[in-house]
């Protein structure tokens, strides 16, 4: 933990190690093989994110940002919160509106993100620090999935309001999805808030092209999580083997890439004491995108204990930011 007055930093990812070892021990010998997006996101990762936030193609984060934009000045007015927490937050770029209209609003007191990367937490939580000099940040590097309960509470008498922002929670599967934010509503007290970005169901002719840019910086994007696993787990995964591939899946409604062999291979990942072998053609799940209908958020925070406030939508229905209450 790094303490300096205004400025404070948790890492709780002391198990990380571990965690990596048994997501990537079963995901490569699953039927078919798949690893956890959030392996995507070392330092090279995150800023691979950045670039392709800006890129023609990916309009989940534009969509969002404008969302946020027209919404701020109200949720800032009707929430009250003293204490932004943001989960998965980044490099926390579209988080400054927030902030901006929380102080505005005369609230803020605390910025609390938590990202599974440390490099773009240590940034981001810098960074503010130049723009906002007096407020307190209290950096949390943790896993959402796992590290909730070390988020700090409420100050006495205060309110939080949790931003869960960018889609993310489309990065999970249905069972985890739900755990999440069961899990979530359970480190609330009634009342307090989430803001949640979804992203919507459009025509798959909009949503591909944003996992399959043209510049390929998705794909770069995708490649790197062999990177890692080259690099932390001593694996000899030849990255330039692999075809980037990006589909929509109509049924399951979401976005998969996967990493497909271009020739048969052989890995060995020493760490592990593991070989594995891939058939040409063979394709390795790396992450879904999933993309809902406003009935289906109403539906998955109902079951979550939470009560949807307000919701706003972009006028080609393509991301929806969501208020809302703990009951
Ligand atoms: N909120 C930002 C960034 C989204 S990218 C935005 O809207 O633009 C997704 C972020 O979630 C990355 O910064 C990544 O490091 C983080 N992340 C992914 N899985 C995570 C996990 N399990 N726990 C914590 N952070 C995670
Ligand atoms: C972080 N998450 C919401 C992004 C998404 O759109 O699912 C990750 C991403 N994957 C490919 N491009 C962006």
């Amino acid at each position: 933990m790094r303490s300096t007055g205004l400025i404070q930093l948790d890492v709780h990812l002391t198990d990380a190690d571990a965690a990596l070892r048994a997501d990537v021990a079963r995901g490569l010998v699953a039927r078919p093989k798949e690893l956890p997006p959030k392996w995507f996101y070392d330092a090279r990762g995150s800023e691979l994110f950045e670039e392709i936030t800006a890129l023609p193609e990916y309009y989940p984060f534009r969509t969002e940002r404008a969302l946020l934009t027209d919404s701020v000045a109200d949720i800032a007015r009707s929430s009250g919160a003293d204490t932004v927490v943001e989960l998965g937050s980044g490099s926390s770029t579209k988080t400054r509106l927030l902030l901006d209209a929380f102080a505005a609003a005369g609230t803020l007191r605390r910025y609390v993100p938590q990202d599974v990367s440390e490099s773009a937490l240590r940034g981001a939580v810098d960074e503010l620090h130049r723009h906002y000099p007096t407020l307190q940040l209290h950096g949390v590097v943790g896993d959402f999935t796992r590290d909730l309960d070390r988020l700090p509470g409420a100050e006495p008498g205060g309110k939080r309001m949790i931003a869960f922002l960018g889609g993310t929670i489309g990065n999970l599967l249905p069972g985890p999805r739900h755990a999440f934010l069961t899990h979530v509503r359970s480190v609330l007290e009634p009342g307090e808030q989430l803001l949640l970005g979804t992203g919507l169901a459009t025509d798959p002719a909009i949503m591909v092209p944003a996992y399959d840019d043209a510049a390929g910086v998705t794909a770069d994007f995708n490649r790197n999580v062999l990177r890692v696993l080259n690099r932390e787990l001593g694996a000899d995964f030849d990255v330039d083997a692999f075809d980037h591939v990006a589909l929509w899946d109509a049924e399951n409604s979401w976005i998969e890439m996967r990493l497909r062999a271009t020739r048969a291979m052989r890995v060995r990942v020493p760490e592990l004491d593991l070989e594995v072998t891939f058939d040409e053609g063979e394709e390795l799940i790396t992450e879904i995108s999933a993309k809902f209908r406003p009935e289906t958020v109403d539906a998955m925070v109902a079951e979550a204990g939470f009560d949807a406030t307000r919701r706003w939508t972009d006028p080609q229905d393509r991301f929806a930011l969501s208020l809302l209450t703990a009951r």
